[in-house]
């Protein structure tokens, strides 16, 4: 029988040796990892080396030691270069957004990073759902974007509807849940402040920082809560930044999560306080 086509295209596989810590660092925290019937995650598009699926699976076995992670890349001769690198849960195939995986089994969790970015916005949708589609009831799709070094990274958590596990709440709705920005603080007032993500947003955001768009009112906004906190900058990059979100929140902005992830340079909201205004990319079946 003739596998499937692989779906999408084969881009540019820049990658780098711990790039991608954020994302894996979130996913870590997520519940439908945590609370995954089988705990089974996908790093798609994971270029051209083994390193970032080999790091997602170590940082996630510290907290579910039962993980496996599958890099699948839709270009075989990165998959050719990865294959010595397999074994103890962790493993390679060569195929695309359709997400194929042995037995047709759903993973709890489909990491995308740096792949959008390549694809036109009009694709995304498309490519989200078919990646939906395929995860576990209650699963993750996180879905963005980081510069070369990953200190600079944001992207959108979409699940699929249902509960991740025994005892774990119910997802009401498929489709995007969160959008989260991630910096590295310490660089924070070098880089210009928080909105240099400006330059790292999902291809879904990233033409939406406009004026009226919600997520120029979000960058907008962060940047007015920066500079306003530049006097605890003599403290610590981590205090201006905590102080800066506990006063976007103060402002209305649904933030969320607490101190201990506001401390490692995280903003999570819900996707409606930066989905575009047109109704694109709301989600869904
Ligand atoms: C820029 S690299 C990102 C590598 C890694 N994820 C990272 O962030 O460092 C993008 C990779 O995604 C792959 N890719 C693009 N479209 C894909 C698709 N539809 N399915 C699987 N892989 C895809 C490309 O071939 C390329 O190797």
């Amino acid at each position: 029988m003739t596998p499937p086509r692989a779906e999408g295209r084969i881009t540019r596989g820049t990658t780098g040796v711990n790039r991608l810590r954020r994302m894996d660092r979130w996913i870590a925290a997520h519940p439908a990892l945590r609370h995954a019937a089988d705990p089974l995650v996908v790093d798609l598009g994971y270029g051209a080396s083994h390193r970032t699926p080999a790091e997602l699976l170590a940082r996630l076995r510290a907290v579910r030691h039962d993980v496996r992670v599958v890099g699948i890349e839709i270009d075989p001769a990165r998959v050719a270069a990865a294959a010595p690198y397999a074994g103890d849960g962790l493993s390679f195939a060569v195929g695309g957004f359709e997400v194929p995986l042995a037995g047709d089994a759903r993973p709890a969790v489909i990491r995308a990073a740096n792949v959008l970015r390549q694809y036109d916005e009009a694709e995304v949708d498309g490519a989200w759902r078919r990646m939906l589609a395929r995860l576990a009831p209650g699963g993750l799709l996180l879905e963005g974007t980081c510069n070369e070094v990953g200190r600079v990274g944001s992207w959108v958590g979409l699940r699929a509807a249902g509960a991740p596990g025994a005892g774990a709440s119910a997802v009401a709705e498929t489709g995007p849940e969160t959008f989260t920005i991630a910096l590295h603080l310490d660089s924070l007032a070098d880089a210009g402040g928080p909105s240099v993500v400006a330059e790292r947003l999902p291809k879904a955001l990233i033409h939406r920082n406009v004026p009226g768009e919600r997520v120029h009112e979000l960058l907008r906004a962060l940047d007015t809560q920066w500079a306003r906190n530049a006097p605890l900058a003599t403290f610590s990059a981590r205090q201006r930044w905590v102080a800066a979100v506990r006063g976007l929140r103060d402002e209305g902005w649904p933030v969320r999560d607490g101190v201990a992830r506001w401390r490692l340079g995280e903003l999570t909201l819900p996707w409606a306080a930066v989905a575009p205004r047109d109704g694109a990319l709301a989600g869904g079946e």
